[in-house]
Order: C-alpha cells, then sequence, then structure tokens
C-alpha cells in the first residue's frame, strides 16, 4: 500500500509547506498530496482560503497582493509555497498529488506542467490532479488526456466509483469515513486505483490494506510506512 504524505508529513510540520515536504521524502513517503489555490495567476500552496489556521495572516488569501501573502509566516519560519517550488522539489524523488482548491487553477496549472516539462523534463505522468470540483477534471481530461486524475469523494455514492468512470479518472480518493468493501470492488472492477483520506490509526491502515486499497493519505508517513506492505505505484 502507497503512503501519501497528506499535505507534507503535516502531523509534525506545518502542513503544505516545502519543510513538511522536504520531510514527508526523508520518512519515506512513496507520494505528496498538496493543496492548491490560484491567486491573481499563480498557484500557490495552501488548504484554506481563510489564512488564519495556518499562518499569520488574517482573512482571504484573495483579499493579499503575491508578494504580502509570501511574506506571511506559515508556522516554523516557512513561507507558503508555490507550486511552483514544489514541482521542482520533488521531481525525481516522489510522485504528487496536487488537489485543486478554489477556481482559475486550470489554466495556470496546464501553463506551469508545460514549463515544468520544458524547464526541469518534469515527467507528468508522476502526477495525480484532484479535486472535489469533477467539473475541473472533465477540462483538464479534454485538454491533456494523458494526465493522471483523482476523482475525490466525501461520500458513499449511490452507484459506487461509476463518476469517476465517467471522468475517465485513474483513482478515486475516498473519505475513510465510508470506504467499505463495496466501493473498493467496484472501483477495481472499473480499473480504478483507491487512494483513501486520511488515516493515521493502525486499526484504520489494517482494515484498508485488508481491502486491497492502493494508498493511504497520512499525516504521520513514517508511522504508517512501518504498519504497511509496500506495493508499486
Ligand atoms: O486529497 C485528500 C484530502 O486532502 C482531501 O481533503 O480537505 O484534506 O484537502 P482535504
Ligand atoms: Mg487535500
Amino acid at each position: 500500500m502507497q503512503i501519501i504524505a497528506h499535505r507534507g508529513a503535516s502531523g509534525e510540520y506545518p502542513e503544505n509547506t516545502l519543510l513538511a515536504i522536504e520531510q514527508a521524502i526523508v520518512q519515506g513517503a512513496d507520494a505528496i498530496e498538496i493543496d492548491v489555490f490560484a491567486v491573481q495567476g499563480e498557484l500557490l500552496v495552501i488548504h484554506d482560503h481563510h489564512l488564519e489556521r495556518t499562518t499569520n495572516g488574517t482573512g482571504s488569501i484573495y483579499q493579499y497582493s503575491l508578494a504580502g501573502l509570501m511574506q506571511l509566516d506559515a508556522g516554523q519560519g516557512q513561507r507558503i509555497p508555490t507550486l511552483w517550488q514544489v514541482l521542482e522539489l520533488t521531481h525525481g524523488k516522489c510522485w504528487l498529488n496536487i488537489e485543486l482548491k478554489g477556481n482559475n487553477t486550470v489554466a495556470p496549472l496546464l501553463a506551469l506542467l508545460d514549463k515544468a516539462e520544458q524547464q526541469l523534463g518534469f515527467d507528468c505522468q508522476q502526477l495525480l490532479i484532484s479535486s472535489f470540483n469533477h467539473h475541473l477534471l472533465a477540462v483538464i481530461k479534454l485538454k491533456r488526456p494523458d494526465l493522471k486524475l483523482g476523482a475525490l469523494t466525501a461520500s458513499l455514492p449511490v452507484d459506487y466509483a461509476a463518476f469517476a468512470s465517467q471522468l475517465q479518472a485513474y483513482s478515486v480518493n475516498c473519505d475513510v469515513s465510508f470506504i467499505n468493501q463495496a466501493m473498493v470492488d467496484d472501483a477495481k472492477a472499473r480499473g480504478l486505483k483507491v487512494y483513501v483520506y486520511t488515516v493515521d490509526q493502525p486499526d484504520d491502515i489494517r482494515r484498508l490494506q485488508e481491502y486491497g486499497v492502493d494508498g493511504i493519505f497520512c499525516n504521520y508517513p513514517a508511522r504508517s510506512r512501518a504498519l504497511t506492505i509496500k506495493k508499486p505505484a
């Protein structure tokens, strides 16, 4: 089972920072999950569109200039990273799940990936692009059918993973609260990977391995690594 560091090693380091990502790699994570908002055309790595929980800023990210956002303290002296910085940091080290939050992310994302391919030799097969907003995923599929898509759900749909098949997704990314064997079996029958968030409890890790899920999003990647049997991506 793959270990995907949820917002980096966010149980021990400030979430969605370069420090948390570096430490997740050190801890043996197979992949890093980050959350991305677009602000004035720049893709920034942050989970909330309000700043109070994770930085010393106040109010909405959309009320700040880019320069102002980049000066905020995101914990332990860390700054809010750009997606570009994360691509540079993870390039060649592990795969990366970019979760799109908010609006207007698709055009800057596709432009940034073009630039990363040209300037870094970045392999976009090392990416999984996910969102709870499936309309964004459908647009990406039209423009870059080669990109792997993760269809996020916070529920257990009546027709299980059918929505992910419809999106031609690579994976269905499910909430640990609702996942069950029927969902996993349905996804597998459709050729989808199954990734589950957010999983830090040993009993959940054991249960999900028994279901046959492909990967789990963890806040403590080293602890989860120690409890899992490693399988290829
Ligand atoms: O991508 C898995 C998980 O991160 C989705 O929920 O709120 O933690 O971004 P959230
Ligand atoms: Mg997320």
